[in-house]
């Protein structure tokens, strides 16, 4: 069996362009890079001691060759995740638009990372910060912008006799684009009893003619043609209904909780919150639980694995800023759970740890060192194995497992 994860040392720019084989048609890229912060930019590659780049620029042109090198391993139905704050996400957002085509932007996630907000320094209590969504090619990805876990079964009060759970949805179509003008078809009267609930196309004993009518009593039209609603009448019920003008009868979708095979799925809305996804505290916590507290600024797997929800079960996962190994390890949460077979390569320098810091005392000399670490971990506890390449004269070796 292929490796749940595979840990690749080296800086990205280098080791991208040597995923190739099995490793050349990556689905998904999450990536967490350095945000710019205004601490000393330690991430400038030939542009350091370049007194005329600003800070911008500076960022701009660490991460466009490697976004460049991300697009190139991303296969047609990819799409790629990236996470940024304040400091760079206008210049990301026209940086990705290059690289990537505007056409591809798919969304501006606000994630509710930090709930208690910011409360150093002056100004706002910063709470949030941003996912920048890009598909390789927004007419062939297959990102699913839905997730299982966003449905909230309170939706659903009502419970069929067979204990489905159900809500009511008007048959009517609530749009006013939609009226008997604009589509003719969609007009037609349907016969309904409210005492049995029973819909049907056809008067039968005891039914009343409903004509999909608006609030204000103005004609409307129903979402289902006649010959949905003929295939289809045990999920219609007939109801008296208190309107605006009194009393009146309507007919009702039963829209089930359930209906899909694999569940229900429901859009995902662009604010994440901590509450759904996790906060950088949670982050933390986890990480401590399984190898202590060596890493600053995590992310929490929560935010990864409804990431993960939006692609196949099977996908190729990519993350070249792995840091402590969120992504790795969302991965194999994620297959535990469902049984899938996602596989996630993790890619990080080996930038020294700071001398005196926490992982510098637990014997973790670089960053790297922490990305195996959690992923070995992982692989103990969770299975799915792991591979640890490092890079070296231009070339992956294995590593030697020290
Ligand atoms: C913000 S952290 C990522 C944190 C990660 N998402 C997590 O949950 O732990 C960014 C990481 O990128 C790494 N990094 C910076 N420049 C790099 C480069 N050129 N190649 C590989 N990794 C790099 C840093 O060592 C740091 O660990």
């Amino acid at each position: 069996m292929r490796p749940w994860n595979t840990f690749i040392e080296g800086d990205n720019l280098e080791v991208l362009p040597l995923l190739t084989g099995e490793f050349s048609e990556v689905d998904l890229v999450y990536i967490d890079p350095p945000y710019n912060t205004g601490n000393a930019f330690a991430y400038a590659d030939d542009i350091r001691g370049d007194a005329a780049a600003t800070r911008h620029e500076a960022w701009v042109a660490m991460m466009r060759p490697r976004l460049e090198a991300a697009r190139a391993v991303l296969a047609d139905r990819g799409a790629m995740f990236v996470s940024i704050d304040d400091n760079e996400a206008a210049h990301l957002r026209l940086l990705m638009d290059e690289v990537f085509g505007e056409a591809n932007f798919l969304a501006q996630v606000v994630v509710n990372l930090n709930p208690k907000g910011r409360q150093l320094g002056k100004g706002f209590a910063t709470s949030h910060e941003y996912l920048l969504v890009y598909a390789r090619d927004a007419a062939r990805t297959v990102l699913d912008a839905s997730s299982p876990d966003a449905v909230v079964e309170s939706d659903f009060p009502l419970v069929d006799p067979d204990g489905r759970h159900y809500r009511h949805l008007p048959l009517r179509n609530t749009n006013k684009k939609f009226n008997p003008v604009t589509a003719r078809t969609m007009h037609f009267p349907v016969y309904g009893d409210p005492d049995s609930g029973l819909v049907r196309t056809r008067p039968f004993e005891g039914s009343h003619e409903i004509e999909p009518v608006f609030g204000d009593g103005t004609p409307a039209v129903w979402r289902w043609s006649a010959p949905l609603i003929d295939e289809r009448p045990g999920d219609l019920v007939c109801r008296r209904i208190k309107g605006r003008h009194g009393e009146r009868i309507d007919v009702f979708q039963k829209d089930w909780l359930h209906r899909e095979p694999g569940g229900r799925r429901k859009k995902l809305r662009t604010i994440w919150l901590a509450e759904e996804v996790g906060s950088t505290d949670t982050a933390v916590a986890e990480l401590k639980e399984i190898i202590g507290h060596v890493f600053e600024s995590p992310k929490p797997t929560g935010l990864v694995r409804r990431i993960l929800a939006t692609m196949p079960d099977d996908a190729l996962v990519l993350d070249f800023f792995a840091g402590s190994g969120t992504t790795g390890h969302a991965v194999a949460l994620a297959n535990e759970e469902d049984g899938g077979g996602r596989r996630c390569i993790s890619i990080n320098s080996a930038e020294p740890t700071r001398e005196g810091s926490n992982a510098r005392l637990a014997g973790l000399r670089t960053v790297a060192d922490i990305t195996r670490s959690r992923l070995r971990a992982v692989a103990a506890r969770h299975g799915g194995g792991l591979t640890e390449w490092v890079l070296g004269d231009g070339r992956l070796a294995q590593h030697d497992g020290g």
